[in-house]
């Protein structure tokens, strides 16, 4: 077992004068599963291909336990990778798939039979060891594959997108498998996806990657709760925050015909950068509906009974049945522009398409983002 640290490591291909992952600061403590995601083409390959050895670090080092590995051959670092295509070799059983690289290594056969044997009963591929590839599902490719790996023992084991070639039921069930063997084996992970649920409900932590540039490394629920910038914010969560520029006015921000009362640091921090308008972010379960109806029809639930309704008022445009949560998908005037806003709404009574939801974040779960840089000004 053993600690990763990435310490200012870069990678800039050949003939690019953008580093694909730029000075990236990382520990992975011993035993962790960390999850790396971020958009296509953000440098989650990369930096596990520099992990690995297989992509040159032009800057920076990388460290695996105490050893500095940042100029050894991969088959020096004690890593064991699992690839999106398994790569499984069609002639060769499970059995000699899975022992393949400790034959290469000059392990003898008894050993090696035990070890793909324990591998096996570990990943429930006992009655299919004789069976070519071709002869099993996705699923149990996938899981050879993954057999592969643990029967080398290795330190660290890398993963990049390894369940991209299952259908999304299979991949549900599979990442849990995945996820519970990491713990039961306590193995240090470094794992790649670009699927956000994926990565919330498998990592003990998540870093987020943009542009090769670093943006947040959180435990999944304080990546939730905290986004430290816009691009978190609007990148975790689905259906993803809403996020309204909004013009700061005394002591908070106009929602609507609502005022969202926003902290004074956030507001003198915003002040500091010379905005004048601050991007409020809520999340659609964070919304509380204050009155529903369609038109004349409508009823209201607060108790103010003003002519003009508390909130914002949100036009439904569609509406998403889910049985125990409804998803509305509608639009607003927020800050002089048309928004479109999603409201999580109680699955037994869902408004209807064209009616109006007058709506306030509720009191704080708001999030405050500058404008200017994107930044949390909240805490
Ligand atoms: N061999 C290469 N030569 C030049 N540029 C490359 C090479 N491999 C990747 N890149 C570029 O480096 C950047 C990061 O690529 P990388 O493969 O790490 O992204 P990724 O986050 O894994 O994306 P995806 O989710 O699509 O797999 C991209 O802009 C890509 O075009
Ligand atoms: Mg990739």
């Amino acid at each position: 077992m053993a600690t990763v640290s990435f310490d200012k490591a870069t990678r800039v291909y050949p003939g690019s004068t953008k580093p694909a992952v730029d000075q990236l600061e990382l520990d992975v403590a011993d035993g962790e599963f960390l999850v790396l995601v971020g958009p296509s083409g953000c440098g989650k390959s990369t930096s596990l291909r520099m992990l690995a050895g297989l992509e040159d670090v032009n800057g920076g080092s990388i460290r695996i336990g105490e050893r500095d590995v940042t100029h050894l051959p991969p088959k020096d670092r004690d890593i064991a990778m699992v690839f999106q295509n398994y790569a499984l070799y069609p002639h060769m059983s499970v059995a000699d798939n899975m022992g393949f690289a400790l034959k290469i290594a000059g392990v003898n056969k008894a050993d090696i039979r035990k070890k793909v044997e324990e591998a096996a009963k570990i990943l429930d591929l006992t009655e299919y060891l004789d069976r070519k590839p071709k002869a099993l599902s996705g699923g149990q490719r996938q899981r050879v594959a993954m057999g592969r790996a643990i029967v080398r023992e290795p330190q660290v084991f890398l993963m990049d997108e390894p369940l991209s070639n299952l259908d999304a039921k299979l991949r549900v069930s599979t990442r849990t498998q995945i996820a519970s063997l990491q713990r039961r084996l306590g193995i240090t992970t470094v794992y790649v996806t670009h699927d956000q649920v994926e990565a919330m409900t498998m990592g003990d932590r998540v870093a987020v990657l943009k542009d090769g540039l670093l943006q947040q490394v959180d435990s999944p629920r304080n990546m939730y709760d905290r986004p430290a910038n816009l691009f978190v914010a609007g990148f975790i969560g689905s259906p993803a925050m809403n996020l309204v520029e909004v013009p700061i006015t005394d002591g908070g921000v106009k929602f609507g015909n609502s005022v969202v009362p926003i902290s004074r640091e956030a507001l003198s921090a915003a002040a500091d950068r010379g905005d004048s308008t601050v991007t409020v972010g809520v999340r659609p379960e964070h919304f509380d509906i204050v009155e529903q109806g369609g038109g004349e029809a409508a009823t209201s639930l607060s108790k103010d009974t003003a002519d003009a309704p508390a909130g914002l008022a949100v036009t439904v445009n569609v509406v998403e049945e889910l049985g125990a949560d409804g998803y509305v998908y509608g639009d607003a005037q927020v800050g002089g522009e048309h928004k479109d806003l999603v409201v999580r709404v109680n699955g037994r009574a869902v408004p209807e398409k064209g009616a109006k939801l007058h709506v306030v974040p509720r009191p704080g779960e708001t999030h405050v983002f500058a404008s200017s840089t994107g930044e949390r000004l909240s805490d």
